[in-house]
């Protein structure tokens, strides 16, 4: 299994419908995508019979207001995850570097493309000419970067003709995201690319949302790629209405860190945390003896878990587990007591 958020094989697997279930096992904000997105939600579906702006004007102008930077070197696509695809389509890299652990899609889109993948966790590693994938923060650990080691990353990688592609798909959890992200007004000549997403922060894994921010001159070669109204109309409709939104996803990004505060000291007596958990979800070592009954017993009671065994570099076996509400966190830990202080 290589992502999370399997609620339909659940079904299958442990007789869990998705009505009772609580999903951990993906990490996307519990608060949907806000009251004004949510008051228009009724009247879109009178409006289906139209094909979307082929420009998407509104959704350009959301994302570059948002995130202040100019529309021109914005490429909206459906999900990071096609952003992703397109990045590889477009450069066609020799080969492709991942620093591990990182999100699966990196090396599996790269493989579909025939492009070489390796696994590097130095920046010594790049030696030939490519592209790098690196998410701030990561997934599964939800570790930030310091901001001099990205910094680092990204000189190495030019150094050796590698463009370095940075993920910031789960940064507006962070509160300081302004700050860290590597989004600038003016990306004329800014040689590293970006990924964004409103999947996770904005609650709309189901719409397929996402966008790449490059030097204007790029993102022009990689909108020429793109098929005509690649995003559903009510899709991009929603995603704007969500990023005008931001008083309220203000709140969200309070109530989301406050809960991960909560959670993080009742997991940490259930198991070891790995990482420094920054994002809205956090990875850990279980402490049980029996993995696969942990995971089954949880599903069973109708909690998702990520089961993160299948990501490199980490101490295994390992779960990641989703920051939602704490209605949410009670139900996993009413499934998963304490275990006895002399374990192991
Ligand atoms: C680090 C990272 N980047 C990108 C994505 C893809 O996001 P999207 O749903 O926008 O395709 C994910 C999804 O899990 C992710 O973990």
């Amino acid at each position: 299994m290589s992502h999370g958020g399997q609620w339909r094989q659940a079904q299958d697997d442990y007789g869990v419908f998705s009505r009772g279930l609580v999903d951990l096992s993906a990490s996307i904000s519990p608060y949907g995508p806000g009251p004004k997105a949510r008051a228009e939600w009724p009247f879109l579906v009178n409006r289906l019979d139209r094909y979307p702006d082929p420009d998407y004007r509104e959704l350009y102008e959301a994302v570059a207001v948002h995130y202040r930077i100019q529309a021109a070197s914005v490429v909206l696509t459906a999900g990071a995850t096609a952003a992703i695809d397109l990045v590889l389509q477009v450069i066609n890299p020799r080969v492709v570097y991942v620093v591990e652990p990182a999100f699966s899609e990196y090396r599996l889109r790269a493989t579909l493309w025939n492009i070489p993948v390796r696994r590097i966790t130095e920046t010594t590693g790049m030696t030939d000419p490519g592209l790098l994938f690196l998410a701030n923060p990561v997934n599964p650990t939800g570790t930030l970067w310091h901001p001099s080691d990205l910094q680092q990353w990204i000189t190495e990688a030019l150094r050796h003709d590698v463009v370095p592609v940075i993920d910031e798909a789960f940064l507006e959890f962070v509160p300081d995201w302004r700050q860290r992200t590597l989004m600038q007004p003016d990306m004329h000549e800014v040689p590293y690319l970006i990924l964004g997403s409103v999947t996770k922060f904005y609650g709309l894994a189901g719409l397929r949302v996402g966008f790449l921010v490059a030097d204007p001159r790029r993102a022009k070669a990689f909108k020429n790629r793109l098929e005509p109204w690649s995003i559903a109309w009510p899709s991009a409709r929603v995603a704007a209405l969500a990023l005008q939104d931001q008083t309220y996803f203000d709140a969200a990004r309070d109530w989301i860190i406050a809960e991960r505060t909560w959670l993080l000291g009742q997991l940490a007596r259930r198991a070891d945390i790995v990482g420094r958990p920054a994002a809205n979800f956090i990875l850990v070592n279980p402490s049980v003896d029996d993995f696969d009954a942990w995971l089954r017993r949880l599903a069973e009671s109708g909690v998702l878990v990520r089961d993160a065994r299948d990501f490199q570099a980490i101490r295994q076996p390992a779960a990641r587990i989703a920051v939602k509400t704490r209605r949410d966190s009670q139900r996993l830990l009413a499934v998963w007591p304490v275990p006895p202080t002399n374990w192991r």
